[in-house]
């Protein structure tokens, strides 16, 4: 192991934190400030020209709050820079905008985010740029979407809420077969638990609302990636000006602080929580990465460091019985996202999945009995006893 390389628990307090020089503070201060002002013209055409390359003009640009968020991300992922944005969607949308052009074509997988397949299939079409949608664990049918066109091949591991783990260096492999740049959505594994840039992967993608803040009270996307590559990011970024507030980088960076015990926390919990509904007479299946009997157990011992706090499973009975489960939860709170400390609780057929037809969604695997489960650091035991009280009375 390299002697200079730093743990992660270490980079996640300290990376790319710089301590105030004129006050001595610990803690990075919130530059909350449109602009920064320049002693000469020289200076101000140093920064705008690129030579100077740590300095400031317009926070749409860049700020020196969001600059150590991102060097605190890029060190986490492993990368060799990142930029942060105004929230996940802003993240994905510049990020497929800066590489894609009227007449290019996308391979994506099938099992995205909503709002990402929404994009690209609502918003990405009307602009002229083509998009194959594959099953995101058949690898030869990733390959084989491959076109002389293709820009980019983009996919999530672990996806939402079957948690289906992708084979990220299967993936990184095709992608420098084909010269392809490939990209990863990692927010359902966070940094912590996966490492898809040292696997190869081009481009990782966070939504920073989750894992990565991690105390549900921000909204934030985060790219890493090579420093080309998020240089031209930021070119892009500064034009569609989806980049992020100073005030919520400062809640991302403290958030990022806590990154590795929440996530042993988190990985804890889940296991817990996924082994005792797994042995609940009311439950029809359990989905979790962690469990031996998920299909992609192998595949995510292998590239995982834990299996996050996502926990799906299938309540015996119907869409009712699921609504009253979730309906009659006192610690959990009935919402669609997760990451947070506090657990979570939602149905994908009435909320993430909602808007497909039924017929679709049922193809999809999302069942009416489904029920995602996003854990938090609460303690196991009594998330166990709120899951408990609320099967007692379904
Ligand atoms: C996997 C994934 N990617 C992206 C997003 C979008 O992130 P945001 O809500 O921060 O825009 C989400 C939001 O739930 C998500 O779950």
């Amino acid at each position: 192991m390299n002697e200079k390389e730093k743990g992660m628990s270490t980079k996640a307090v300290h990376a790319g934190e710089k301590r105030d020089p004129s006050s001595g503070s610990v803690i990075t201060p919130i530059y909350q400030t449109s602009v920064f002002a320049f002693s000469s013209t020289q200076d101000l055409i140093a920064v705008m020209s690129g030579k100077e390359i740590e300095g400031h003009i317009y926070s749409r640009i860049s700020n020196p709050t969001l600059r150590v968020a991102e060097k605190k991300v890029a060190e986490l992922e492993g990368a060799e820079d990142a930029a942060v944005f105004s929230s996940g969607m802003a993240a994905i949308t510049t990020v497929i905008l800066s590489l894609a052009s009227s007449g290019s074509h996308i391979v994506s997988t099938n099992e995205l985010y909503g709002g990402s397949l929404s994009f690209f299939n609502n918003i990405l079409t009307k602009f002229g740029v083509e998009i194959s949608m594959v099953d995101p664990t058949d690898y030869e049918g990733i390959e084989s979407a491959i076109k002389s066109n293709t820009v980019a091949i983009y996919t999530e591991s672990p996806t939402n809420p079957t948690v289906k783990v992708v084979d990220l260096k299967k993936v990184a492999e095709i992608g420098k077969e084909k010269g392809i740049i490939t990209i990863v959505d990692n927010t359902f594994a966070s940094p912590f638990n996966q490492q898809p840039y040292k696997m190869g992967i081009d481009v990782v993608i966070h939504s920073a609302t989750k894992y990565l803040g991690g105390h549900n009270d921000i909204i934030a996307g985060v790219v890493s990636g090579s420093k080309e590559f998020i240089n031209s990011l930021t070119a892009t970024r500064k034009l569609l000006g989806g980049v992020l507030d100073p005030h919520a980088a400062w809640l991302l960076i403290r958030g990022m602080k806590t990154l590795v015990p929440r996530m042993a926390r988190l990985n804890h919990n889940a296991t817990r929580v996924a082994r005792y509904l797994e042995s609940h007479p009311k439950v029809e299946k359990v989905y979790y990465p962690g469990l031996v009997s998920h299909p992609h157990f192998s595949v995510a011992k292998e590239q995982m460091r834990g299996f996050g706090s996502v926990v799906t499973f299938e309540i015996k009975g119907d869409l009712e019985t699921a609504i009253k489960f979730v309906e009659n939860l006192k610690l959990c709170a009935l919402t669609p996202s997760l990451g947070g400390v506090e657990s979570l609780v939602t149905q994908p057929a009435t909320s993430s999945h909602f808007y497909i037809e039924r017929e679709e969604r049922l193809k999809l695997g999302i069942t009416d009995g489904m029920i995602r489960l996003a854990v938090g650091i609460e303690d196991a035991n009594d998330i166990i006893s709120d899951l408990e009280q609320s099967f007692n009375i379904v």
